[in-house]
């Protein structure tokens, strides 16, 4: 068992395969980088592969491939293959746009993948093309359509932002319920790659939305799930994602991989330690110790709070998988 310097338990490793996407999300990478990171900086499979084995032996057991857009990354499908025949047990996840889902949804439910969340903020083709900067939808659709049809595991997820995408709240957790999927609505969190006033709306704004036509309950978190639950009258759950509360770093499971190789303790600092020696060298040990070493300075709890913007990390979400 992994155990960091806080006393939390660590279990969860989000792998970001690629920071490089084919969308263009005004809250995420509204343009492209002024440069990418070459692909020879990127870690192999084999690399990555080699670093989760020594996370799985210590206690990992749950991995989230993401990105950037996980699926541009080729051969990933092979990637997944390799991860889930070391431990078939693993809760093996993936976080997509979904636009290149369709024709490899099938593959990856194959290898060993066996949940998806996919990113829905919107249900009408226009406001998606202005959110994403591409037409988008239709794609996104099929292939979440596709991901359900395989039995992949699918839940959404949803940035509410004022002006652009607030009136489809509602729409958005009928559709998700009529599919028996789960959805999250996720705080916007601004940061300095984003569009300019890009306004996003809190939890609050969103449950009252939510309380205009249903009645529901709280119902929780799931452990270590940074998602505040709510219960409608039927039973159908839905969840709020509020990072610019700290309650979730209590119980915080997660550290994260870039596919540069930089391990990071947590999202919102920029500490973060390489295992790229390491893992090209083949040396287990030393992976094992820088892992050791990110865990035992894992920060207590974020700072959004603070209001200090030299507190808040300068690293892009498309690099750390969000
Ligand atoms: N604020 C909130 N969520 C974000 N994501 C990306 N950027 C942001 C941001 N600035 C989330 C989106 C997407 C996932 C990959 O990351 O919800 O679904
Ligand atoms: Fe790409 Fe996802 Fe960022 Fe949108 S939110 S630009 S789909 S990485």
């Amino acid at each position: 068992m992994l155990i960091d310097g806080h006393g939390r338990s660590v279990s969860y490793l989000r792998v970001s395969v690629t920071e490089r996407c084919n969308f263009r999300c005004q809250y995420c990478m509204p343009e492209k980088p002024f440069s990418w990171v070459p692909k020879e900086n990127l870690l192999s499979f084999e690399d990555l592969f080699l670093f989760i084995k020594v996370g799985i032996d210590e206690g990992i057991n749950k991995i989230r491939i993401t990105g950037g857009e996980p699926l541009l990354r080729a051969d990933l499908d092979k990637f997944i293959k390799m991860i889930s025949d070391y431990r078939a047990d693993l809760d093996l996840a993936l976080t997509t746009n979904a636009y290149l889902l369709k024709p490899i949804a099938q593959k990856l439910k194959d290898v060993g993948l066996k949940r998806i969340n996919i990113s829905l903020d919107t249900l009408k083709p226009e406001i998606a093309q202005k959110i994403a900067q591409k037409d988008v939808l239709k794609k996104v659709l099929e292939g979440i359509e596709e991901a359900q049809k395989v039995g992949l595991g699918v839940k959404l997820n949803s940035v509410p932002l004022k002006g652009i995408n607030d009136e489809e709240i509602i729409d958005l957790l009928e559709f998700a319920k009529s599919k028996n999927m789960g959805i999250r609505y996720i705080e916007y969190m601004e940061n300095k790659f984003a569009k300019d006033k890009l306004q996003g709306l809190n939890a609050q704004e969103v449950q009252d939305i939510i309380a205009t036509k249903y009645n529901f309950k709280p119902a929780g978190r799931v452990e270590s799930s940074p998602a505040h639950l709510f219960e409608l009258d039927d039973g159908y759950r839905f969840g709020i994602i509020d990072p610019h509360k700290h309650d979730f770093c209590e119980d915080c499971n997660r550290i994260r991989l870039t596919a540069e190789g930089m391990l990071i303790p947590c999202l919102y600092f920029d500490e973060a330690m390489s295992i790229k020696d390491a893992v090209q060298k083949g040396d287990v040990k030393a992976a094992a110790n820088v892992l050791k070493e990110v865990l035992a300075n894992k920060p207590e709890k974020n700072k959004w709070g603070a209001d200090d913007e030299n507190e808040i990390s300068q690293r892009a979400f498309y690099e750390t998988g969000g």
